[in-house]
Formats: structure tokens, sequence, C-alpha cells
């Protein structure tokens, strides 16, 4: 074992997801090693434990990936569990920490921020129950790292990433596993195949776009399993730049996809996922899914499918993401729970049990069966639905609609804004919030508004200043927010929705439905005023 003298990095504080930079900041001397011997220095209990290492095979992958294993031998760890080519989606990598019964695990993405010498690398801490690290955890990671002074690291050649089966760096014993098996088994548990399968032998046609991200190779092997044609995979092989392209699958980056599901011809079911796997989006023949809604109309059919057959114990969303899911669980009667964006808050929930099914506005949606939101996850428990009603996914839609009423929904974000004048948009609504209740914005009633902090029922832990929240008369709300996942400057990301009861008019266009709250969005907070953008730079 060597111990190798280093200097501490200011930066390394874990955003939303984790440590996330350019590859150019990671590549500096040390800069990995030392985030990952923070973490190894913060968590307990290495001696004879096991640790999964595995990322979205994105540029400087396997570099890190070989580190981290000559650094986990020296820190005392048994066995490194690896995925093959260096290669795991995060919700493959969740499911591999709870199988293994592993302490923790390093997943390295930069989720669907590009990749290439020049874009974004993550590196991003797991722990036992196969979720993110919460926050306790990676403010000590994050106190650690600014002041570390030496690296523990063994002195051995590169693994093999390539080829199956054990080997030994020091006295730890390094498995390769097929990244994809545990999972395909796992997803074969859940969902009932046979009844995919009928629905694809019977003509159902899918189009599954993996981004050239990490989940070309579950989707190939899964939807094989499901007797699909091999065109229903595009861009099936990871690349370590993505091709080029952003591995996000929103109606921007993900385009061509949309434009051949609302085209003559389309196939009947449409998804994309992102960079690390976790992510998803849903279009179905002429008609694409909101995040929000997906997450409902889950929720509302999840019994269709064996794992979920009993009943759903609750739900929970982040708080900007739609009250769509609300109407169901006061349909279903079970517990709906609101929390701070960020999956790792959904973690308690699930491990007590209170709630099953989870989602958020930013195409996340993902259950208990791991701790991460799951992309392909989603796709599957859709075609799940869809093969037991055996009706489309805009009649899908419709129907929920018709039965719960209707949420129209959108986010409006405003990019690499100046951060001063990002902190001048929310400081001076925040300053007026408790004043708003009573007034009216664009002639909307505001019924009330606050700056939500969330109190984890589970452990007590209270989050603050989560985002604004303004709430109208009839239901709508706006929420403003400061991303915590951007890169440059400041993101302001305004989320609008209004509801619109069963028996209304449920066949607006979003934009237009929205237009009254666009409007009384700008009279509350000035964001043209103070940031001089008239409009936002993305609409999801
Ligand atoms: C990541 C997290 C999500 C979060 C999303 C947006 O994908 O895993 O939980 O919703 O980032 O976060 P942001 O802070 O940029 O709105
Ligand atoms: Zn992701």
């Amino acid at each position: 074992m060597n111990q190798v003298a280093t200097r501490p990095y200011a930066d390394q504080k874990p955003g939303t997801s984790g440590l996330r930079k350019k590859v150019r900041v990671f590549q500096q001397e040390h800069y990995a090693a030392n985030f990952i011997q923070a973490v190894f220095d913060v968590v307990e209990g290495k001696a004879g434990a096991a640790l999964v290492i595995g990322g979205d095979g994105r540029f400087y992958n396997r570099e890190v990936i070989q580190t981290a294993i000559r650094m986990a031998a020296a820190n005392g760890f048994a066995r490194v569990i690896v995925g093959r080519g260096g290669i795991l989606s995060t919700p493959a990598a969740s499911h591999l920490i709870r199988l293994r019964k592993a302490l923790g695990g390093l997943v390295l993405s930069a989720s669907h921020n590009p990749g290439g010498p020049d874009e974004d690398f993550g590196i991003k801490y797991n722990v036992s129950n196969g979720g993110p690290a919460p926050e306790k955890l990676t403010d000590a990671i994050y106190a650690r790292t600014r002041e570390i002074d030496r690296l523990l690291i063994a002195d051995a050649p590169d693994v093999d990433l390539d080829r199956d089966g054990e080997s030994r760096v020091g006295d730890m014993v390094v498995e390769v596993v097929d990244p994809v098996a545990d999972y395909a088994e796992l997803m074969e548990r859940l969902f009932d195949f046979a009844a995919i399968r009928e629905m694809i032998a019977g003509g159902f046609r899918i189009r599954f776009d993996a981004m050239h991200a990490v989940t070309g190779p579950y989707a190939r092997e899964i939807f094989r399993r499901l007797g699909a044609r091999e065109d229903s995979v595009v861009n099936g092989t990871p690349l370590p730049d993505f091709g080029g392209h952003h591995p996000d699958p929103n109606l921007v980056h993900a385009k061509a996809l949309y434009d051949e599901m609302m085209g003559e011809g389309a196939p009947d079911f449409g998804a994309a996922s992102d960079g690390d796997g976790d992510r998803n989006l849903i279009i179905g023949k002429g008609m694409f899914v909101s995040p929000s809604d997906s997450l409902a109309v889950l929720a509302a059919n999840a019994h269709l499918a064996p794992a979920y057959q009993g009943g759903i114990a609750g739900i929970a969303r982040s708080m900007p993401t739609s009250q769509a899911a609300d109407r169901v669980a006061e349909a279903l009667g079970i517990g709906l729970y609101e929390t701070p964006t960020g999956w790792k808050f959904f973690g308690n929930l699930l491990d007590a049990g209170l709630v099953t099914i989870c989602g958020e506005e930013s195409a996340g949606t993902g259950s208990n069966h791991v701790r991460e939101k799951d992309g392909v996850w989603a796709v599957l428990l859709w075609l799940n639905v869809l093969a037991k009603r055996r009706v489309s996914v805009a009649e899908i839609l419709r129907d929920h609609w018709a039965r719960f009423g209707r949420n129209y929904y959108a986010r409006h974000d405003y990019e690499a804004l100046a951060v001063d004048a990002a902190n001048q948009v929310m400081d001076g609504l925040r300053a007026r919030l408790g004043g708003l209740a009573g007034t009216r914005a664009n002639g909307l009633a505001v019924a009330g508004a606050d700056d939500f902090e969330y109190l984890d029922p589970t452990d007590q832990s209270l989050s603050r200043n989560q985002g604004l929240r303004v709430r109208f008369d009839d239901g709508s709300r706006i929420v403003f927010r400061l991303s915590g996942t951007g890169t440059e400057g400041a993101t302001l990301r305004v989320y609008l929705e209004r509801y619109e009861p069963a028996g209304g008019d449920l066949g607006m266009d979003v934009g237009t439905a929205l237009q009254p709250l666009i409007a009384a969005a700008e009279e509350l907070a000035g964001i043209a005023r103070i940031t001089g953008r008239a409009r936002p730079d993305v609409v999801t």
C-alpha cells in the first residue's frame, strides 16, 4: 500500500446529485482521487465490506474506475464489484448494492450532461440502501475534502475490466460482472413479461432511444427477451461522448424520436433515457406524456403489474412536480408526500415503507425496487399497463384526465443568469411572500404563498429554502426555484401549473392554457425586468 501526499481542492462540494464538474477539472492532479479518499475517510465499516463501482461509460470513466479500485484496496475493502467495461446504469448500480449487500457504491456519471474531453464528469457515492448519500454524509465528505492531505492507494497494475470474473488487487477481490444480468432478472420479476410479449407479438411497435448512453445494452437485452424487433432500440451503443449529443431525454435533445412519434406511421410507443439511465421520456403515438402526468398514470395503474398488484403504500413527488399524483393518492386513499427536489429525499420514505412510487417533473420516476429513479423501469411499467389495458397511450391519458381532471403543466428555465440577478428575483419575491394572500396577480386571486421547507417524517431532519410557492384560488400554482445542478451561473426555474377539473376543458394546448399564469409569474417576480430576459431559454 502506498500513502501519497496531496493538497485539498476548495471546490468539491457535492450538488443535487454528487460532484459534477468539467472533465478538465477532474483531470487536475489527484482531483478525483481526493474526492474518493474523502468518501472513504468518512464512510465507516469498510473492513471486510464490498463496494460497487460503475459508470455510464462517458469519457474518463475507465481511468477513474482504475484509480477507485486501487484506492478501495488500500482503504480496506474486501471486494469490489464492477460492471464489465466499467458500465453500470445508476438504477442497476443501486440494485447491485442492495443485492450484494455492499457497503455502498461509486457511481460515475454526470447524468444527462454531455460527455467528452471538454464536457462533464461526475462522482456520486451511494449508501447501503442503494440510494444517494444523504445530506449529512455529503456534508461530511465535503468537509473532509477541505482538509485532505494524503491518499491511500495500492501499487497495482490496471484491472482488465472487459472480462467477467475475479482477480485480486492486494488482498481485495475485484469481481467484474455482467452489468445487465441481475437488473434484467429484477425487471422480469416485477413485470408481466408474458403479457408484454403477447402484445408485441400482436404487432405492437416500440422505439426506444438510448441516446448512445448507458441504457443501450439494458434495453437490447430486455427487449430481446420480450421478442421485440431489433430496430426497437436505436442509438444503443454507449459512446464516451454520446455521439456528440446531450443524452437528455427531453423534447429538444430527443427531437428525432419526438418527430417520429408525431409523424405518419409512428410506432405505438416511444421512449428515451438519459446518460446514466435514471430518467425517462414517454411519448405515445401523437401524444407526449409529461413526467408529472406519467407519475400519476403509473401510480393509478401500478396494480396491473405483478410487483404492485397488492396496491401501493403511498406516492411521493418533489414539490415542483404537478399535483396530478395528489388526486390519485386521494382516490386510492393512500399517503402523498411532497419533498424537496432531489431523489435522495425519497430514500427514507421508501425505506420506511411509507411510499411505493416516487416521481419528479425532471423526468424521473421509480419505485421501492431500488433507491434511484429508473428509466427502463418506467418504460416497462408503461408497457405492462398498455399490455393489460390494450388501449393507446393517448387513450390512457384522456381517460385519466376525464377521471381526475388535468393539471396543465410546464417548466420555464432561465439559464446561465448572473448569480446576483437570479438572487435578486428570488429575494425580492421572498420578501413579499407574506403579504401575497388575498391579492391578485394578472387578475388571478392568490390563496397563499410560502417558502417551502420539508420536515422528513422519518428522521425529523429539516430542509429549508426549497422553493417559493404561490397558490391560487382555483388550484393553480406557480413555483420559483434555483436549480442545484447547473454548472454555469444560476438557473432559475419557474414551474407553472393550472388545474382543470374533470368535465372542464381538457384538450387545450398547454402553452395557451398556461398563458394567464405566465403573465402572473412576471407580475409577481419581475424576471424580465430584473434579468433582462424576455423569455425562457428552455420550456419543458
Ligand atoms: C437530478 C436529480 C433530480 C433533480 C434534477 C433537477 O437529476 O437527480 O432529483 O430533480 O437533478 O435538479 P435541479 O436542482 O437542477 O432542478
Ligand atoms: Zn441521470
